[in-house]
């Protein structure tokens, strides 16, 4: 069969194209699940879940079924680096795609079939490497390993998924859970909700559809090697879930594996007046200001109890609102990210103008907050692990932020969280636990009107002398931050 017969246009099932493909002798014929990816018909079609389903081979097939069913179509398939492009999908196709149906041009990495559709394989490795692809146009754009991606990369790209010849232009991604854009994938595809700083009118569910993989739906690969299953389930358990189970929830790289909302979350937080109350606060105008309020208990456990998020207001609006919330409370200590302490010319800095709105609400001014990035993420990593920091359930955004913390895996800064849009939330919290003033100490009327119980005048005296003596010989044994960190 030659190619020009395979002019069938998009009116033709895709699904009669695998025929074609045994004819072309191309091997590949489509798993179930990958036949589901096929045949979805939304307009962005998501394969993810478990390594080994197969999904950067249908990503590749899909792409080459669109070249042979649509004459002068363009196909792009993107991957993060060079490197990677060329090891994966560029070598599966120049091993797997008889040479007879296309010509190759290595340098522009585009394959032009027959019919005049063309198959460029391309990367997108820094921010500004879209413009590469400006001007150009493409049916159909697929990203593998979409999650290595962020969420402007995928909706710059949308921008060039345009087409002169008719058909239904598309894209699709496929992806193992992880990564820097886990988390605008998993919201487009999986909750079908729109990603954070996109308007609720740009997004529409049925445009987009997903298609879960599983190692076990791959029967090519558990033949060829039966040992790889049994790698993958000696995992530890994120990296397992992620890469075999293809969850979505729990995924390798995640900086707070520990987090768990049934623990650490709270919705009924006795909190006593007398407890230490301070608040962290990480400034930004158009990147958005995130404030936590805490308090810290007896059983030293903190809790995070209030959450303000803004964006795109004035300080002097900030400082009214956190004074406002903080309203009959006695906060002892405003802790604001370092940068807004930074003088510029004459003017009065952020933290100067959130002092004065501060203490024109009998509240003390802006204090600088602790800035040790690595020293503070295992802080807060290990008080997560001792179950000693807990989250009131309407700190929302806080509590959806910690789970898309992950790793920075540059070489180096493994134990940094990678800094991404929009993680204010986590900063401020961050801020607000790590400068944790001090440890709460019951104060001593409080402890003696508890300790003298007795009726009887002479009881009392007696219940008196022997509670202020054991107060007297108590210490504070408080482990702020600074201190925890010089024993680690
Ligand atoms: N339908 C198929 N027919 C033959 N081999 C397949 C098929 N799907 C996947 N494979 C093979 O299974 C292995 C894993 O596929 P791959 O697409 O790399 O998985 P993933 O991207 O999901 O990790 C590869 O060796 C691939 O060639
Ligand atoms: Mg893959």
């Amino acid at each position: 069969m030659t190619t020009e017969k395979l002019d069938v246009r998009s009116d033709v099932p895709v699904s009669t194209i695998w025929d074609a493909f045994k004819a072309l002798k191309i091997p590949y014929q489509p798993t179930e699940r990958q036949l589901a990816f096929h045949n979805s018909p939304a307009k962005y079609r998501f394969y993810g879940g478990a390594v080994g389903g197969g999904k950067s081979k249908a990503i590749l097939m899909d792409g080459v079924a669109q070249c042979l069913t649509m004459p002068g179509w363009n196909v792009l398939i993107l991957r993060r680096t060079l490197p990677e492009l060329e090891q994966s999908q560029i070598a599966r196709f120049r091993a797997e795609v008889p040479v007879k149906l296309y010509s190759w041009n290595e340098q522009k990495k585009t394959a032009t079939f027959v019919n005049g559709s063309t198959l460029r394989f391309g990367y997108l490795e820094s921010r500004g490497d879209e413009t590469r692809y400006q001007g150009d146009e493409y049916g159909c754009i697929m990203f593998d390993e979409a999650t290595q991606f962020d969420l402007y990369s995928w909706t710059y790209m949308t921008t060039r998924n345009r087409s002169t010849v008719g058909g239904r232009t598309n894209m699709a991604a496929a992806s193992n859970p992880g990564g820097k854009g886990h988390a605008w994938v998993k919201k487009l595809f999986v909750e079908k909700r729109p990603a954070p700083g996109m308007e609720a009118h740009e997004y529409n569910p049925s445009d987009y559809s997903f298609t879960p993989a599983k190692l076990t739906d791959n029967p090519h690969l558990l033949r060829k090697d039966p040992d790889y299953l049994k790698s993958l389930e000696r995992l530890p358990y994120g990296l397992r879930m992620a890469l075999l189970e293809g969850s979505w929830d729990v995924h390798a790289g995640q900086y707070f594996d520990v987090f768990d909302r049934a623990e650490h979350v709270k919705h009924d937080v006795a909190l006593e007046p007398w407890y230490p109350r301070w608040i962290g606060i990480d400034w930004g105008y158009m990147h958005g200001c995130a404030a936590y309020w805490c308090a810290e208990r007896p059983d030293r456990k903190i809790v995070v109890y209030r959450e303000l998020v803004l964006s795109e207001t004035p300080v002097g609006e900030i400082a009214s609102e956190i004074a406002s919330l903080s309203h009959g409370e006695n906060i002892e200590t405003i802790y604001l990210s370092p940068d807004a302490f930074a003088k510029r010319s004459e003017e009065r800095s952020i933290a100067e103008r959130f002092s004065n709105v501060f203490q024109a609400n009998g509240m003390p001014s802006a204090s600088v907050a602790v800035n040790s990035r690595v020293t503070g993420w295992r802080y807060l990593h290990d008080l997560l692990a001792n179950d000693n920091l807990l989250i009131h359930d309407s700190c929302s955004s806080l509590i959806e932020k910690i789970p898309q913390a992950i790793h920075d895996d540059r070489p180096g800064r493994e134990e940094d969280v990678l800094k991404q849009d929009g993680d204010d939330e986590i900063d401020a919290w961050r801020y607000a636990v790590c400068s944790r003033p001090r440890t709460p100490v019951k104060p001593r009327l409080v402890r003696l009107a508890e300790a003298v119980t007795s009726d009887d005048p002479t009881g009392r005296a007696m219940q008196a002398r022997v509670a202020t003596a054991r107060l007297n010989k108590e210490f504070v044994t408080s482990v702020p931050m600074r201190r925890w960190a010089a024993v680690q």
